[in-house]
């Protein structure tokens, strides 16, 4: 194993801007609560089984060590920088970007620039998930985004939209396991050993095409250094249970650190993933929209603390009306496109809290980024949960992976 370099993969929490900044608040993430370090010691699997999350050793990256092996998932439409920032502030362990995409790094759009845009600072580890089908423009990608600052290169191998999967990428990489591992050997000869290389793939195309060993184990062979995985098929979308199982294949085949993802919301689910699957991570995806803090939780579990107790709603509305700030100057210009792109976030944010159906159809109406800003202080303040946990309601359409 490579010498391993001592990379804080945290922000501070005051510091330069493109993400959350503004005023102090307890509830604001207070910087490098779990810093990869140079701690190398792997716990073995089966002990990671027994003990659950504090069982987990960190995660092995390259040169780099994850202390809290919990991971936000990417997502379209969430992973940008500032909620990247809350998340990493509150102990999640990486935030990789949303998918980016390989052709638009070629051409240079501006739009797919935009997903770049990091603070250094706050972001030092910085994973971009990128996707494409062609392993000689998907190697100039990853020399692109390296080159911006990524530290980390995960491939996307599980988007399901037909817009990619039609050009041979996302979850079309799962039925040609050999120009996937092409994609990888080709991202490897541009980027060498120092960058690490991850996948995040599905379970296959579907159910007569389960075949998520067969991919791990080509892409371990070409050089890749983790994987995760999204235990449902393509077909499947996101009906019905994660199949964990499928985990435990994965991760019984393959050498490399195998991440959890599907159906993770809670410690004790990523307790029992872990027991389970023997998985070096888990990833985390639906429970952490509209609840960055969520976070929290899981960085107490890994470092064997007892959970703490809840935000307040006022720390609460803190966070959500730092994430707010942080987008409008994330987006820059124009006021009115940023205040109606947040209203996603400030749906799900009012997700089962008493008034929220109310709440959301006034946001709809409301474009002035001041009158946004008082509407989240009155509503976020006084707004009680109405029930212990709220369905996740998101757009399949936007989910990617
Ligand atoms: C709104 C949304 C956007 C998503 N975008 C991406 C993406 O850009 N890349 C990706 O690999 N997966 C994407 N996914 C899939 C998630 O990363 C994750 O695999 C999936 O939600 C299952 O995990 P969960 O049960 O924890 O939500 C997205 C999911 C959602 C809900």
């Amino acid at each position: 194993m490579p010498a391993l370099a001592s990379v804080s993969a945290l922000p501070s929490s005051s510091g330069p801007s493109s993400g959350p900044s503004s005023g102090p608040s307890s509830a604001l993430p207070s910087g490098p609560s779990s810093a990869p370090s140079l701690a190398a010691a792997s716990t073995s699997a089966a002990s990671a089984r027994a003990r659950g999350l504090a069982g987990l050793g960190p995660l092995v990256l390259g040169p780099y060590s994850v202390e809290t092996p919990v991971i936000l998932a990417p997502m379209a439409g969430v992973s940008e920088a500032p909620y990247r920032v809350l998340a990493l502030g509150f102990g999640a362990g990486l935030t990789p970007t949303e998918l980016v995409s390989a052709k638009g790094l070629e051409f240079k759009n501006s739009r797919t620039a935009h997903y770049l845009a990091h603070d250094p600072a706050r972001e030092p580890l910085l994973m971009v998930q990128i996707f494409g089908g062609d392993p000689e423009v998907m190697a100039c990608a990853a020399a692109e985004v390296t080159a911006r600052g990524a530290r980390i290169v995960d491939i996307n191998m599980g988007c399901p939209v037909r817009k990619v999967t039609k050009s041979g990428a996302g979850s079309a990489l799962m039925t040609d396991p050999s120009r996937a591992a092409a994609i990888v050997a080709a991202i490897r000869a541009r980027v060498g050993d120092e960058v690490p290389i991850t996948a995040k793939i599905r379970s296959g195309w579907d159910d007569a095409h389960r075949n998520a060993v067969e991919v791990g184990l080509c892409l371990e062979r070409a050089g890749l250094d983790a994987i995760a995985i999204h235990p449902r098929t393509r077909e499947q979308g996101y009906a019905g249970r994660a199949d964990w199982r499928e985990i435990t294949r994965l991760k019984a085949a393959l050498s490399i650190p195998v991440i959890a993802n599907g159906d993770i919301a809670t410690p004790s689910d990523a307790d029992r993933v872990i027991r389970e699957t023997g998985c070096d991570a888990v990833m985390i995806g639906r429970a952490a929209l509209g609840r960055p803090w969520v976070f929290r939780v899981f960085a107490a579990a890994v470092r064997g603390e007892a959970a703490p107790s809840p935000l307040s709603a006022a720390e609460e509305t803190d966070v959500i009306l730092t994430h707010f700030e942080a987008h409008q100057r994330h987006r820059g210009g124009d006021e009115v496109h940023a205040v109606r792109e947040f209203r996603q976030h400030l749906i799900w944010y009012s997700r089962g809290r008493r008034g929220h159906g109310r709440f959301r159809a006034d946001i709809l109406r409301e474009t002035s980024r001041a009158k946004v800003a008082s509407m989240i202080e009155r509503f976020f303040q006084q707004a009680e949960m109405d029930e212990e946990r709220a369905e996740i309601d998101y757009d399949e359409r936007r989910a990617h992976g």
